[in-house]
């Protein structure tokens, strides 16, 4: 049982994964209860009921194969507190639950909504008609939680009704990265960062969450998302938040999103020229040619944008002048999630030739880590001339395994925790902010898959004398 003992395990818990045949429980929820049980941070008197309203009869077979577990011995026992249920939609079935559940007592009771926001609404009637919303029980919410600011509030009213803010767990699974919270602890514990961090040192940041893999297999729910719903509005304004807060006045989780939401509400209204919104055409990813995201989400006219590109301004005494570049696409070049600090140039030079500025790269994912760009005299006995170098941290060579980030968040609603989930008044001002670009109905620049997205992208960033850091 690594490491839980300085940590708290999970309390008496009963964890109900409403849409538990879905992709997303199946690929990310179960795998990381699985995980957390094996690594002994759940309670043997954990319960785990899987609602959904259609099993395959070989269900618990097939999520042995999804948890990788076909040959651990200890599978048995985790599968055997995983109870099934049948659909929560009709009252009946969830009186059934309810009385399968029991009173809750000091059990800790969560319901994990792994379905399409539209059902939130219905699905916080039905627990509250069956008396199963009662505090303390939570509910989750995935993201991304409506289409605008006006759809995110009536969902979020509807649940409000009869769920209280502090039971409400809106979940934006980048929090749980290991790495995105090291970037509070980079910031925080170690003093020799946040000194420069702000405008005097600093030129600009880039946010880049690249992925290699494009719209297959989800089409139906890409289509009516896009970038700027799937990735934009949640994971990329969340790492924007963390690396542009203030220091919070503790790690409470009002203290926290405090912060992230005066970032939020800091920044600069988007204007046309602040974004650029592409789709990818037919191109090759790792020598493999793939086709467009037409032909992926079989839309011959889709308008759905798989890349976005956002200029940041953050309107505070910090960041004034500094702008923060966002990026997010699908079938790119490479798989890389990465955030950079460029810093400026020293005030003289005197070592002719020009002189790099220094960068911090934070590697979200893969290969997890830190960089810290410098220079460095070449070696020789001639004058002094310099030579780009790098210090170069790998995360699970100093530090070992790094957690999936569903197994924190998991944890952290059993044990109540809220400081990384969002807040509403969090997620009211990303929507509020992204809806230029999300009511502009512009029509998406085509790049080809394979690569780092569409010119305008480029061009957003060297009219005003900058690049993207393409990770490869
Ligand atoms: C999800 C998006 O929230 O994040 C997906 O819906 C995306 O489209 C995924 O692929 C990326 O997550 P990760 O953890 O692989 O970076």
């Amino acid at each position: 049982m690594p490491a839980a003992s300085h940590h708290i395990l999970a309390p008496d818990f009963d964890l109900v994964i409403l849409g538990a045949s879905g992709d997303l429980a199946r690929r990310k929820i179960f795998p990381a209860l699985w995980d957390l049980h094996q690594d002994g941070w759940l309670p043997d008197s954990g319960r785990i009921v899987a609602a959904a309203r259609q099993f395959p009869d070989d269900f618990l077979p097939q999520l042995q194969r999804d948890c990788r577990a076909e040959q651990n011995p200890a599978w048995n026992k985790f599968a055997a507190a995983i109870d099934l249920a049948p659909d929560t939609n009709a009252a009946g079935n969830l009186q059934h639950l309810a009385k399968m559940l029991g009173p809750m007592e000091s059990r800790a009771r969560v319901f994990y909504a792994a379905l399409p926001p539209a059902l939130y609404a219905p699905l916080a009637e039905s627990l509250a008609a069956a008396k199963l919303n009662n505090a303390p029980a939570r509910i989750v919410l995935e993201k991304p939680i409506g289409r605008d600011l006006q759809s995110y509030r009536e969902i979020n009213a509807a649940v409000a009704r009869r769920f209280a803010e502090g039971q409400i767990f809106r979940i934006d699974h980048y929090l749980g990265k290991e790495t995105v919270q090291n970037l509070l602890v980079a910031r925080f514990a170690n003093l020799v960062w946040e000194p420069l961090w702000n405008r005097d040192h600093i030129d600009h940041v880039q946010i880049s969450a690249a992925e290699s893999a494009g719209a297959e297999g989800r089409a139906g729910y890409y289509e009516s998302a896009g970038a700027l719903r799937d990735m934009a509005q949640n994971h990329l304004l969340q790492l924007l938040c963390l690396a542009a807060m203030e220091p919070p006045r503790s790690l409470d989780p009002d203290a926290v999103r405090d912060e992230k939401v005066k970032v939020l509400r800091s920044m600069r209204p988007l204007a046309p020229e602040d974004f650029v919104v592409g789709q990818y055409g037919p191109g090759a990813v790792d020598g493999r040619a793939v086709s467009s995201y037409r032909q992926d989400a079989d839309a011959p006219h889709s308008q759905t944008e798989t890349f976005a590109a956002l200029r940041v301004r953050i309107d505070n005494w910090r960041w004034a002048g500094v702008p923060f570049y966002l990026r997010t696409g699908k079938r790119m070049a490479a798989r890389a999630t990465v955030a950079l600090v460029q810093f400026r140039r020293p005030p003289v030079n005197y070592f002719g030739g020009e002189i790099l500025p220094n960068r911090i790269i934070i590697r979200l994912q893969p290969n997890e880590g830190v960089e810290l760009q410098t220079l460095s005299k070449r070696p020789g006995p001639g004058g002094i001339s310099l030579r780009p170098t790098t210090l170069n941290l790998n995360y699970a060579e100093s530090l070992g395994k790094l957690p999936d980030a569903y197994e924190r968040l998991l944890l952290d609603a059993l044990r109540g925790i809220r400081t990384l989930y969002m807040r509403n008044d969090e997620i009211e001002a990303a929507w509020k902010w992204l809806a230029p670009a999300l009511d502009s109905r512009r029509e998406p620049e085509m790049y080809p898959a394979g690569s780092w997205g569409p010119d305008a992208a480029q061009i957003l960033l060297a009219k005003e004398g900058r690049k993207w850091h393409n990770p490869m």
